[in-house]
């Protein structure tokens, strides 16, 4: 199946003219802005992770978590742009309201030429193509680096990402380290 054509997007984009940063509109009209996670994105994080059931945290996340706690939330907000990309999809709303509606990311790892990936899209927003949206982004941006590879560990369990993974054309094997998960790689050479 992979590399199958995706089934027709459910939004459209528009350019912002600065990188990674556009305006999204659903076809049912709900708005979100498109960028670059930003340190002070730290607070509406952790809000926005109070949103999701343990179901999405055990995927995204592969343990039980009960919350995001004011260290974690700057470790994932404070991004090295040489290094990482973390993208996210925010309400467009006014800011004591807008909650982070998806997240995706990957960091390069300590070799210089792979990098891990990690993506959650909430779950009002889901099946719209806005999860391959932004895979794609990051296998873009993973291309442009020049990185050999980009992978990420997905629960052997988790139906929709992999998926995902298979029609973007990953491969999916055997994570030696851990059961119950499987390593989804894609060569961007
Ligand atoms: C996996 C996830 C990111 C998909 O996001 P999404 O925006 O719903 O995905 P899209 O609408 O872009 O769908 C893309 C492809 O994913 C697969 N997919 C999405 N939802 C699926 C489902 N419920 N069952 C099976 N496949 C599914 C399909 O291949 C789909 O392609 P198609 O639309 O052409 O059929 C989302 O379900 C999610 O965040 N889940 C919880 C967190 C998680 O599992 N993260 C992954 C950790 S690495």
């Amino acid at each position: 199946m992979a590399g199958r054509k995706a089934r027709d997007r459910q939004f459209k984009s528009f350019d912002l003219g600065r990188i990674w940063c556009e305006a999204i509109e659903l076809d049912d009209g709900t708005r979100l802005l498109l960028r670059p996670i930003q340190p002070r994105d730290a607070d509406t994080l952790r809000r926005s992770f109070k949103t999701l059931t343990p179901h999405d945290v055990r995927m995204r996340f592969m343990h039980p978590l009960k919350e995001i706690t004011p260290e974690y939330a700057r470790r994932l907000t404070e991004i090295d742009p040489d290094q990482a990309l973390a993208l996210v999809l925010v309400e467009a709303k006014p800011p004591e309201e807008a909650l982070i509606a998806a997240v995706a990311r990957t960091a390069v790892d300590d070799n210089g030429e792979e990098a891990e990936f990690a993506i959650i899209v909430g779950p009002e927003i889901r099946g719209r193509g806005l999860g391959r949206y932004l895979m794609e982004k990051l296998i873009e941006w993973g291309r442009q680096r020049g990185l050999r590879t980009i992978y990420g560990f997905i629960l052997e369990e988790n139906q929709p990402m992999l998926g995902l993974a298979d029609s973007l054309g990953f491969e999916i094997g055997p994570c030696d380290e851990d059961m119950g998960v499987v390593l989804a790689r894609l060569t961007l050479e």
